[in-house]
């Protein structure tokens, strides 16, 4: 589906998300100099929303998150809403393969005065994550899914390795304006996405949903999965 061919509630999305923005006092300084930053360095406009980044900060609160763990940091923008929700004393660890990324994200990160809680790791995420088991701050209270689409599987289960009952994982873009719902769908992230949410009925491991999202950046949505108690 184009951007012209969103249905003629579409549009309400975006003014809404602005009125939202304002009504909320969403955002400050610090978070549209990130922005900004990453636009500068030709990043693409990718980032979560100011909406959605207080929505991550409401749950990260919610699960009185000491230890958040994130998968793909991009400019830093969602890692900074994240952080900020940290629990006193808190650590964040976010994951870019990307050199030249990590390095904008982290003077984003310094700027908003968090570059002592938040400390960007570069690499491939599936290459990193198995680094962080057992060793503080894992376990994670809050582990978000924001990279490369068609590993989400992979992420999930590292992060359920990464986890402790109790623990929130979240992932982004799950809803792609629709594209989830379609079984023959060939694009490999509408595939790596399907592939998590077909087997979330039968995982014990989680009770999860998925909660779809809109707002300026269009139709799309977050699976949140809560690890539960073995027992
Ligand atoms: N969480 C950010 C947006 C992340 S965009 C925000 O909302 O502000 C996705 C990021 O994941 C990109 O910067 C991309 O370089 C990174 N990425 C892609 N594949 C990856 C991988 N295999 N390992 C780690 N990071 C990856
Ligand atoms: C894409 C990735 C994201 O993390 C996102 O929030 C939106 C789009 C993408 O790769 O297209
Ligand atoms: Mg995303």
């Amino acid at each position: 589906m184009t951007d012209e061919t969103v249905p003629s509630v579409g549009p309400a999305w975006a003014d809404v998300d602005g009125y939202l923005e304002e009504a909320l006092g969403l955002g400050d300084e610090a978070l549209a100099a990130a922005l900004a930053a990453t636009a500068a360095a030709g990043l693409p406009d990718i980032s979560i929303t100011a909406s959605q980044g207080r929505f991550l900060q409401v749950l990260a609160r919610t699960v009185r998150a000491r230890a958040i763990l994130e998968i793909g940091t991009l400019g830093a923008y969602s890692t900074i809403w994240l952080g900020r929700a940290l629990a006193p004393g808190g650590r964040l660890v976010s994951l870019e393969i990307d050199p030249e990324r990590a390095s904008i994200a982290r003077r984003n990160l310094d700027a908003a005065g968090l570059g002592a809680a938040c400390e960007v790791r570069v690499g491939a995420a599936l290459d990193l994550l198995p680094s962080l088991e057992g060793c503080p701050p894992s376990p994670f209270d809050l582990i978000f899914i924001d990279a490369d689409k068609p590993a989400i599987p992979e992420y999930f289960e590292a992060a359920l390795r990464l986890g402790r009952p109790g623990s929130l994982i979240i992932v982004d873009n799950v809803v792609r304006k629709g594209e989830v719902c379609r079984p023959d769908s060939t694009d490999p992230r509408v595939i790596g996405v399907r592939h998590l949410i077909d087997r979330l009925r039968d995982d014990a491991r989680v009770q999860a949903s998925v909660i779809q999202t809109v707002g300026r950046k269009g139709h799309d949505g977050f699976v949140l999965a809560l690890i539960r108690d073995p027992t």
